[in-house]
């Protein structure tokens, strides 16, 4: 066995770090550029303003996409650009920008898989209180609707949400991401409740409305983790920590997949969060709780456990000198075997990887290329323990690498490069890089080389 034959090979990207064109066509203005603007809150005082002038430059990206041979293209829809005060008026342009990409798309033989929340939300809905406001669950449901109605007829796999855990926790708990608030516990848990709420508002508009029958996800940022050995205590040690939580955090798969997939929230919620966590109407499960298509999954790290003494998980401390991406983050490709199919034996749905990729050191060379052998080998490592899972009968549906483009890195600005085609920021010259060409040959080969 290997990949399926439909698998789909894919990049993926997000709108406030590639579009740029931030003031015109009638977008809006999203708490991102506001952050933005907030001294001292982004690497170098960047912005997204520019980015990798996408908007503009689409066609190009698409003939990119086309040349590298992906089937399909993950991308997000920007809020203030579709209804620049987030409730009311509809702007004609950004939809039209979207029918031209989507058209790009479908033209160039790659389907398209749009993710209509990617962080970009609009100021104004900043001000009318954001997800602490329990309107907004309805405000997305509107928004929803109207991409729907328009985009439908072409585009059939969607995600109302990306990584709920970060734009919660990172947004409103630590504040480093936007809108850049630092929120006592019980705010945080009321926003991540209103957040679900407005998922499955989102996906109820999206089966409502849809011509093409929808197909629909999620894409979590997931918490992963992989035993030390394979015992039966080390593997339960590392399962207990993807069903588990960070106290204090919302950094939880449970948290969110629960109540989408499952209908109820994890057992462990009273007792973890206390008194902090909200009240809410029981009939908002049966709002959050929606049979989804697929279970998309952002994975890019995550510790090796084993059992402890004690019978609770404890982490084996990875290596001094051990693998890093430039990010620091730690290369642990173990994770795409275990993660997902933990996942998988919880909530039986299919898998999509929605993000995956590597952030490296990498330049246009004396000799006009640039050689991200890095990238090549972390790429390799995970697809290899995906194609595993894949081997032993796992229903994977299709793999996305983040990213096309090297783009804004949220809170790291432009120093953050993951892209499999470097972008030169002064004259948003396109370079290839050598894992561009790694992808092009794993993509030919359907994964035979991995
Ligand atoms: C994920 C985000 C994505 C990108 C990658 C590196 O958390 O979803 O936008 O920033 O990390």
């Amino acid at each position: 066995m290997a990949f399926r034959e439909d698998f789909a090979w894919g990049v993926a990207t997000a709108a406030y770090q590639i579009e740029g064109a931030a003031r015109e066509g009638g977008r809006g203005d999203s708490v991102w550029d506001m952050l933005c603007r907030k001294p001292g809150a982004v690497f170098g005082g960047h912005n997204g303003d520019v980015a990798d002038d996408h908007y503009h430059r689409y066609a190009e990206d698409i003939a990119l996409m086309k040349a590298l041979g992906v089937n399909a293209y993950r991308f997000s829809i920007s809020w203030p650009r579709v209804i620049p005060e987030g409730v009311g008026p509809v702007n004609e342009a950004g939809l039209a920008f979207y029918d031209r990409l989507v058209d790009g798309l479908l033209e160039a033989g790659i389907t398209p898989f749009a993710t209509l929340f990617h962080w970009d939300l609009p100021t104004a809905i900043y001000h009318r209180g954001s997800w602490l406001n329990r309107d907004s669950a309805d405000w997305f449901a509107e928004y929803t609707a109207v991409v729907a109605d328009r985009l439908s007829d072409r585009v059939q796999h969607w995600m109302p949400q990306n990584e709920p855990q970060v734009f919660v926790q990172m947004g409103y708990g630590n504040g480093s991401h936007a809108p850049g608030d630092k929120l006592a516990l019980g705010e945080v848990l009321r926003i991540s409740h209103h957040v679900n709420l407005a998922h499955g508002k989102s996906v109820r508009a999206l089966r409502d409305r849809c011509r093409l029958k929808p197909i629909i996800g999620c894409a979590p940022a997931v918490r992963c983790a992989h035993p030390a050995t394979e015992s039966a205590a080390d593997i339960a040690a590392a399962r207990a920590v993807v069903f588990g939580v960070d106290p204090g955090t919302v950094w939880s798969n449970t948290l969110f997949l629960d109540p989408l997939l499952l209908g109820k929230y994890p057992d462990y919620v009273e007792e973890i969060y206390g008194k902090a966590w909200p009240k809410f109407p029981d009939s908002d499960l049966a709002i959050i709780h929606t049979d989804l298509d697929f279970l998309g999954l952002n994975i890019y790290q995550g510790g090796q456990y084993r059992a402890g003494a004690d019978g609770k998980p404890e982490r084996v401390e990875y290596p001094v000198g051990g693998a890093n991406t430039m990010f620091k983050w730690e290369v642990s490709p173990e994770v795409m075997y275990w993660t997902p199919k933990f996942l998988m034996e919880r909530y039986g749905k299919p898998v999509y990887i929605t993000e995956n990729g590597c952030s490296s050191m990498d330049w246009v060379a004396l000799d006009g290329g640039v050689h991200d052998g890095p990238r090549i080998d972390f790429l390799h490592r995970y697809l290899q323990q995906y194609k595993r899972l894949a081997d032993e009968g796992g229903d994977l549906r299709g793999y996305f690498q983040w990213s096309l483009l090297d783009n804004f890195e949220w809170a790291e600005g432009y120093r953050e490069r993951f892209g499999l085609i470097h972008v030169d920021y002064q004259t948003q010259k396109r370079t290839p890089k050598d894992s561009y060409y790694w992808y092009q040959n794993t993509i030919k080969q359907h994964g035979e080389n991995l």
